[in-house]
């Protein structure tokens, strides 16, 4: 019996092409001790995965080595097991990488329950979920009245930013590359504004979306948005940097907005990456959990069928064409 895997076998010099990657064809192996074989059923594709190819040693997690199957997180069964924690037919989740089997020692892996959808799980639960969750409770610290404005709004992470503001009571304001991802936002989601930052009027458009400023801004792309943002922040504003997808594939990343205004509005800018925080998955899911059955979290899954369209799927993040949590059925 033989699976399909995906290895880096080179980096990508700006954007990702297919001769990046070698699908390879081999064995199904057998677990050891201590370890797990799973069969994976849904992989995740996240803008991140542009980062994880490049060879920057200096980041918050190793770059994925060339010869190595690609990083990914994925859900998935265990199939064959030596490790008491994790039975035969334990559905789990974890970054086991772009490939149809993964043999795990554990660490890392998380159970995760049976009876819901993988892809609630995948853009609620997992790293979308948590990294909203992180940024807007834990960074943000957002209070009833306060007004939040979230780019890449109709993405995995943005569209649950902005409901979780909601429903502290914030005036929410998201920022989007379509009329359609807008209209979604205000009319499904509930925010009360939302911006496509493609418009020539973008500037004026926000300025009426924004008439007492921006206390709070959760910045995850960078590119034409961030400088009239960053102008509109009141006094005290805080800003949690959880992404600037604009620059992932720039040979030089955009300059940000002068320091002075740091100064003169007090503000507070914090990056964060969702690594570092992986101990509280459990308590995240659970609070992820909670919201999702109340009704309080709607999400959109675009799924894409097979391993071999998962490299190809990754650009989709990078021009936009995603409508929602980026997943790839097996
Ligand atoms: N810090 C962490 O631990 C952490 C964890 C997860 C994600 N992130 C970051 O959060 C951000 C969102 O991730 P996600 O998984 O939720 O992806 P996503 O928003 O579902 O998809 C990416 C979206 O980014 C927008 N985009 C692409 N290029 C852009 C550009 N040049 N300018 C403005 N917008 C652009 C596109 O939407 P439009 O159609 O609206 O342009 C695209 O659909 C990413 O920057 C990601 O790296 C960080």
């Amino acid at each position: 019996m033989s699976y399909r895997a995906i290895k880096l076998v080179k980096r990508p010099e700006l954007e990702i092409t297919e001769d990046l990657f070698d699908m390879v064809t081999q064995a199904i192996p057998q677990p050891s001790e201590g370890e797990v074989l799973v069969k994976l059923t849904h992989l995740s594709l996240d803008p991140a995965m542009r980062g994880w190819m490049s060879p920057d040693e200096n980041s918050y997690i190793p770059p994925v080595k060339l010869g190595d199957t690609m990083r990914a997180s994925g859900i998935g069964e265990v199939v064959a097991s030596e490790n008491d924690k994790f039975p035969v037919g334990s559905r789990v989740m974890g970054l086991m990488g772009l490939t149809e089997y993964a043999l795990s020692n554990g660490d890392n892996l998380n159970q995760i329950p049976k009876e819901l959808p993988a892809e609630a799980i995948l853009s609620v639960i997992a790293l979308p979920g948590i990294t909203a969750y992180h940024g807007v409770f834990e960074v943000l610290k957002p209070e009833a009245g306060q007004t939040l404005i979230v780019t890449a709004a109709a993405g995995s992470v943005g569209s649950l930013v902005g409901q979780m503001a909601k429903n502290k009571g914030l005036t929410v304001i998201g920022v989007a590359g379509s009329d359609e991802k807008c209209q979604w936002l205000t009319s499904e989601l509930g925010f009360d504004h939302a911006i496509n930052y493609k418009d020539a009027d973008f500037v004026e458009q926000l300025h009426n979306a924004t008439p007492n400023g921006i206390d709070l801004f959760f910045e995850n792309t960078g590119g034409t948005a961030q400088g009239p943002i960053f102008d509109r922040m009141n006094p005290h504003g805080r800003i949690a940097v959880c992404g600037l997808i604009a620059d992932y594939q720039k040979a030089e990343p955009a300059p940000g907005p002068s320091w002075v205004s740091i100064i003169k509005r007090r503000l507070t800018i914090q990056g964060f990456t969702m690594p570092d925080h992986f101990h509280r998955i459990p308590e995240y899911g659970q609070a992820l959990g909670g919201m999702l059955t109340k009704g309080e979290l709607k999400y959109r899954a675009h799924t894409l069928k097979g391993l071999e369209n998962a490299t190809s799927g990754i650009n989709m993040l990078f021009e936009g064409k995603n409508q929602g949590k980026l997943i790839v059925e097996l």
